[in-house]
């Protein structure tokens, strides 16, 4: 059975289509949603499924902290899930290729400092993209750029809002991040 953490800064969306996908699987369980927000609703999400969580603040993320109780609790896999801190080089050390971080757009278009969130909706909007989606990815220290696991793209017309282009993505995100994750383990 592998163990898997969460990292997570916000809604938790993502998180919670994980936690579901693995509520009753044999093959991994969710041991931790972890958040450097205390008010992030992904903690109540996980309170949903019985998953433990922990908040921690960028100093304990820096100082080796978080990875020391990963380590502790024997986390197999990390996983980012709308995570807006950069790993530091000890986390990536400690669980070489075992850090997946979901992105979305197509990597390695709109990757990269400030790009995340609606940054990232709004740059392809004007960009008049044709199409956008998601990139799941290994996390390496320059966070973007760790080997490409999955991508899936979505049209985009000149209709669609920055806001309905998130939506797209998200549906995409919550319909393959789970078993991508699972096809990894
Ligand atoms: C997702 O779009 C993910 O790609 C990005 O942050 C967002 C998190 O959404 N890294 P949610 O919190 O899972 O709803």
């Amino acid at each position: 059975m592998k163990k898997l953490a969460i990292l997570a800064s916000g809604s938790g969306s993502n998180a919670e289509k994980i936690m579901e996908y693995f509520q009753n699987s044999t093959k991994a369980q969710v041991k931790l949603v972890a958040s450097n927000k205390a008010d992030a609703y992904v903690l109540e999400r996980a309170g949903k499924f019985h998953v433990p969580t922990l908040v921690f603040n960028k100093a304990q993320l820096e100082s080796g902290e978080l990875t020391a109780e990963l380590k502790k609790m024997e986390i197999d896999w990390v996983i980012l899930a709308g995570f807006l801190l950069k790993i530091p080089a000890d986390l990536t050390r400690a669980f070489p290729d075992q850090i997946v971080n979901i992105h979305p757009a197509l990597l390695p278009k709109y990757g990269g400092k400030g790009m995340y969130g609606m940054n990232v909706h709004r740059a392809v909007k004007a960009a008049a993209e044709q199409e956008t989606g998601i990139t799941i990815h290994l996390v390496n220290e320059n966070y973007d750029e760790g080997k490409i696991i999955f991508q899936a793209a979505t049209p985009v017309s000149e209709e669609d809002s920055p806001e309905r282009i998130a939506e797209k993505v998200h549906e995409l995100e919550h319909r393959f991040f789970p078993e991508v994750i699972a096809s990894l383990l």
